[in-house]
Parts: C-alpha cells; sequence; structure tokens
C-alpha cells in the first residue's frame, strides 16, 4: 500500500472517537479493505473445518476467504495438509468442488497432475529441460487443535501453543477430536465482515432480534442480572475444567501467540441446550455425564467463534468476500457417534442457531443499508457492547 493510502487508514483510525461506533468509511473503503487484508485475515489462524470432514487419504474440502482458495485435503499417509487451489501453471482453481475424494489431483486446464501431497507429478508436453520437482503448489500452514483444522496465509504465523495448553483439557472434556460434522450452511450477507462480527460480540441486539435465542441464554438480561446469576452458576458447579475463563482475546494476546478467549456461561432455568424447546437434541458430548444448565463460547482469533453447548458444538467462519459482502458458515458437531435419524433429527439440532442466522443476516443487512447512508453518524455503544469495544480497540490498533 502506498504511503498515501496508509495514511489515509491512519487519519481514520486517529479520528475514531473511543466509545462509538465506526465511522461509514471502514465498512466501504476499499483501502481499509486492503489494509483488513494484509493485517487481520491474512496474519490470523483461520478455522477452516474438522478434521472428521477428511475421513480417509483422497478426501478434501476447499476453504475460501476473500479471492483465495485453499485445498485442504488427507495424504495417503494420513497427514492433513493444506496447499493453494492455484495452478502453478497459468494459475487456474484445480479443485472446482467445495469438497470430495481424489486419489490425485488434475488441473481442468491443462491437466497438469498433482499427489495429495501437492506435489507435481506429471505434466503433458512440456519442453526437456523442465522439472517436475520445481512446481509443487504453494503449501499453506496447518494446524489442528483438538480435532479443528486452523489455517494461515502468514509466512510466519502465530503462535498456538497458549491455546493448546490452556485449552487441551476442554477439548478432552468435550470430546472435540470424536465429533461428527451434522451439518453445515452458508449464509452470505451482503454486509462488510465487521458488521457481521460486531454483532456477534455483542448481546444487547439479543433481546429485541432473538426472542429465541433470549428464551435459552441468561446473557441476554441486562448485565445485572447476568452477572448475578454467573456468579450463582459458577459457584453452584466448578469442578470441571469447562468454568473456566480465558481471556487473552485482542489486544490481550500473549505476545507472538494466536489471540483466544473462553468462558462458561449459564442458560436460563430449565434449558439443557440450545434448541427449541431448551431439552436435549443429541447426545451428550466427550465425557460428560449430565447437563450443566450452561454453554462455552470459544474464540480463536479474529474470525472463528464456537458455541458450545453440552451435546453440540457451532462453529461459526465470518469470511469476508469483498469490501461489502461476507459469508457466514455455520457447522454443527455432535458426538461422533451419534447417528441421525435415531439420536438426533438435524432440523432440531439446526433450527435454534439456523434461526437466529437469518435474524442475525437480516439485522446485519439493515446495518449496512444505514450506514451507507451519507447522514450516519456513528452513534455511542451500550455497556452491553463491551465485548464489541474491546475488538473496535483491538481492530483499529491491529491497522497500525
Ligand atoms: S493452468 Fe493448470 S495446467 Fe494449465
Ligand atoms: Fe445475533
Amino acid at each position: 500500500m502506498s504511503k498515501k493510502n496508509h495514511n489515509k487508514v491512519q487519519q481514520l483510525v486517529a479520528a475514531h472517537q473511543t466509545g462509538y461506533a465506526l465511522d461509514r468509511a471502514f465498512y466501504f473503503d476499499q483501502q481499509v479493505y486492503q489494509t483488513e487484508l494484509k493485517q487481520l485475515f491474512f496474519k490470523h489462524w483461520l478455522y477452516a473445518g474438522h478434521s472428521v470432514q477428511l475421513a480417509k487419504p483422497g478426501d478434501y474440502f476447499t476453504f475460501e476467504i476473500e479471492r483465495e482458495s485453499i485445498i485442504i485435503c488427507r495424504t495417503k499417509r494420513g497427514e492433513i495438509k493444506a496447499f493453494m487451489n492455484v495452478c502453478r501453471h497459468r494459475g487456474s482453481r484445480i479443485c472446482l468442488s467445495r469438497q470430495g475424494s481424489e486419489s490425485s489431483f488434475v488441473c481442468p486446464y491443462h491437466a497438469w497432475h498433482y499427489n495429495l501431497d501437492g506435489e507435481l507429478i506429471a505434466a503433458r508436453n512440456m519442453s526437456e529441460d523442465f522439472v517436475v520437482q520445481d512446481y509443487n503448489l504453494r503449501q499453506v500452514k496447518l494446524a489442528v487443535l483438538g480435532g479443528l483444522i486452523f489455517v494461515s496465509l502468514a509466512d510466519s504465523p502465530l503462535g498456538l501453543e497458549s491455546i493448546n495448553n490452556n485449552l487441551s483439557a476442554v477439548f478432552a472434556l468435550y470430546g472435540f477430536e470424536q465429533m461428527k460434522l451434522a451439518y453445515k450452511q452458508r449464509y452470505v450477507i451482503p454486509a462488510n465482515w465487521k458488521l457481521a462480527v460486531e454483532n456477534y460480540q455483542e448481546c444487547y441486539h439479543c433481546g429485541p432480534a432473538h426472542p429465541e435465542f433470549a428464551k435459552l441464554h441468561a446473557m441476554a438480561k441486562s448485565p445485572q442480572q447476568f452477572l448475578a446469576k454467573k456468579q450463582a452458576y459458577w459457584q453452584a458447579h466448578c469442578t470441571q475444567p469447562k468454568f473456566q475463563s480465558f481471556d487473552y482475546y485482542f489486544n490481550l494476546a500473549e505476545a507472538g501467540q494466536e489471540g483466544f478467549q473462553y468462558d462458561h456461561n449459564p442458560l436460563n432455568k430449565g434449558v439443557l441446550t440450545g434448541s427449541q424447546d431448551g431439552q436435549a437434541v443429541a447426545p451428550l458430548l466427550g465425557e460428560l455425564t449430565d447437563y450443566s444448565g450452561g454453554a462455552s463460547e470459544l474464540m480463536i482469533g479474529p474470525l472463528s467463534y464456537f458455541l458450545i453447548y453440552d451435546d453440540h458444538l457451532v462453529a461459526y467462519q465470518f469470511l469476508p468476500s469483498a469490501v461489502d459482502e461476507c459469508v457466514c458458515e455455520v457447522s454443527w458437531l455432535v458426538n461422533g457417534n451419534a447417528v441421525e435419524g435415531q439420536d438426533y433429527q438435524q432440523t432440531s439440532l439446526t433450527w435454534l442457531w439456523h434461526t437466529t442466522t437469518e435474524a442475525d443476516k437480516r439485522i446485519i443487512t439493515h446495518n449496512q443499508q444505514g450506514v451507507a447512508s451519507q447522514f450516519y453518524q456513528p452513534g455511542p455503544l451500550s455497556p452491553m457492547e463491551g465485548f464489541q469495544q474491546q475488538f473496535l480497540a483491538w481492530y483499529l490498533a491491529a491497522l497500525n
């Protein structure tokens, strides 16, 4: 980015008034967006999927963010690898399907042939001095945390040790590695990605926009009521590793480590899980033996969010596709032994977060339409938008 453009972004950052919503330019300006690409999306770890989606060698899925497409596959030796879905000949996309199973990858343009490790193994009619080994696919950094696959487009990605060390007991308790992907849905939202992420981070809107969620989750109440309920809940149960809180997110991340946040919060009285009637929708996860009346929130990096109920996990990926569009991919995961139709029904499992995400999509779209107005002026934020404010402070600092 040129110095002039960098200065423009810096001026916008300097002009931001703490405690207020962002200025219009942050949602529309291409230079801001280009800075975000470099400083955020391509610097941090991004949740791409679960290792259970790659059951056998040759299984793959693609992960798309902005204009980038990454192939994530199980190799012949059983490892999970990631490489750019960009042919080393003239750059064509290689895998055109979002998921599948192949014994090798053949570029659809001129049929260059790559093995499951991303190595070029054949290229038709090239000159005699052509060296196949020089044209392997570009590898992408990949890490698996409790079965969750993360990728990073950074040359030197942030460390993940802090997450691993602090959360391994939580991953084990909920059986993260042994889960099963029950359902996945993409929601295309015609709005800047930050409006979607900011919306996810505050529950000020939960009361008016999500009556279904508010009926189940105590956090939709006023901050005072919620805090009182949370204190009583933690005092009553606090023996399991899920009753912990880690705040290493945003500006609190350890130096050189990826940021994360984990917390366990109460559900309303009598509610077991996130479902239409609050009752169980799938078998208990991992080592759990009973419902605790709570749910955990986990965030890893700026775009990957997880909501852990006792009987299922909901994974949220916010993926920018353009300055004014983002994709929200929601995955529902259950106990690896659960059988659809017998132990869970897809419609009842997905009901709450499908309903909630459709509502979020509507309010975020209206938000984008409103901030597009030349008369939009950033307004003051509520204490119930405290977490969003932390995010904004971190976000603005990250643009530097
Ligand atoms: S672009 Fe892939 S083989 Fe030509
Ligand atoms: Fe919402």
